[in-house]
C-alpha cells in the first residue's frame, strides 16, 4: 500500500473509532449507502427466528436507508425467539441460573458480535435497581454494567444521596453490546425483554429506576423521557407491584450538563422513596 493510501486508511479508522465504531463484525465491508435496497426482503429478515447467523446481515441498516422513497414496515417481532426467551427466562429459579441460561441463549444476534455477556453489577440484594439500555465498549470489555463514563457519573449521583454500588443493583434491557454502541433494535429488545423482566422479579427490588428512554419504553411502556422522568409508575414484577421511575440517561447528562439539575431532583425523590 502506498504511504498516501495507508495515511487515508488510518484517518478513516480514526474517524470510525471517534464515531464509536470500534468493532469489526465481518470479513468484508458493506457499503450500505450505495448498495441497492433489498427489494423483497421478508419482514423478518433481520430477526433471529429461524435464519442462521451466517445468513443474517452483519449490520442493521438505518431505517431511512432501507428503501428508496417509501416507508418500510418495521421488522416483525420473531415470535419463536421471543417465546424461547420467555420459556428460558421462566425456567430460571435464581439470578445465577438466569445468568447461565442467558449465557447459553442463542436467540439474539447481538451475542455473536459482543465480546461477552454483561449481566449486571452491584448488589442483587439491594432495594434499589437500575436498568439501562445496553452495554457499551467498557462494559463489553469488563463484563459489568455501567463501568464506563456513564457509569462513573451514575456512581457520583449515587454518592450524592449517600449510596454506592453495594446498595444498588444495575443491569440493562439488552445484555450484549450492540456493534458501535448503536441503539438496540426493537427485535433485539423484544427478544431480551423476558430476561430482564425475570431478572427484576428475581432481584425483587423495592424501587426500579429505568435509565433513559429505551429502558422506560420497554419496561413501563411509556414514551417521552422528558415528560416522564421523575414520575412514579407502578411496575408489576410478576410477584408484586413496586414503584418505578424513569431517569435521564447519564450519557445524555454528560452531553447536556444543564439537565443534571433535573437528575438531582430525581435522585432526591429516590432517596425519599428509600426512606
Ligand atoms: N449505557 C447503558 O445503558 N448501559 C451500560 O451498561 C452502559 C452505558
Amino acid at each position: 500500500m502506498s504511504p498516501d493510501r495507508a495515511k487515508s486508511a488510518r484517518e478513516v479508522l480514526a474517524f470510525y473509532v471517534e464515531a464509536g465504531v470500534d468493532a469489526a463484525i465481518g470479513e468484508t465491508a458493506n457499503d450500505y449507502l450505495s448498495a441497492p435496497a433489498p427489494a423483497a426482503a421478508p419482514p423478518d429478515a433481520l430477526s433471529g427466528g429461524g435464519d442462521t447467523p451466517a445468513a443474517r446481515p452483519a449490520l442493521v441498516m438505518p431505517r431511512n436507508l432501507e428503501t428508496k422513497g417509501g416507508a418500510t414496515p418495521p421488522p416483525a417481532i420473531p415470535e419463536a425467539a421471543v417465546m424461547a426467551a420467555r420459556e428460558a427466562a421462566r425456567s430460571a429459579a435464581s439470578l445465577d441460573e438466569l445468568r447461565d441460561i442467558l449465557d447459553r441463549f442463542d436467540g439474539c444476534a447481538l451475542k455473536a458480535t459482543a465480546s461477552r455477556l454483561v449481566f449486571a453489577d452491584g448488589n442483587p440484594q439491594a432495594r434499589l435497581m437500575f436498568v439501562g439500555e445496553a452495554p457499551g465498549r467498557e462494559e463489553d470489555i469488563e463484563g459489568l454494567a455501567f463501568v464506563g463514563r456513564s457509569g462513573k457519573l451514575l456512581d457520583q449521583m449515587l454518592k450524592a444521596i449517600g449510596l454506592d454500588r453495594t446498595q444498588a443493583y444495575i443491569a440493562n434491557i439488552v445484555p450484549w453490546r450492540p456493534p458501535g454502541n448503536r441503539t438496540p433494535t426493537p427485535v433485539e429488545t423484544q427478544i431480551c425483554l423476558p430476561f430482564i423482566q425475570r431478572q427484576i422479579e428475581l432481584a425483587n427490588p423495592d424501587i426500579l429506576i429505568c435509565i433513559g428512554q429505551p429502558s422506560t419504553a420497554a419496561l413501563l411502556r411509556v414514551q417521552g423521557i422528558m415528560k416522564n422522568r421523575g414520575r412514579w409508575f407502578p411496575y408489576d414484577t410478576g410477584t408484586r407491584e413496586i414503584r418505578a421511575m424513569p431517569m435521564l440517561h447519564p450519557a445524555y447528562l454528560l452531553r447536556t450538563p444543564i439537565a443534571k439539575r433535573l437528575a438531582w431532583r430525581d435522585f432526591l425523590a429516590i432517596k425519599k422513596a428509600l426512606g
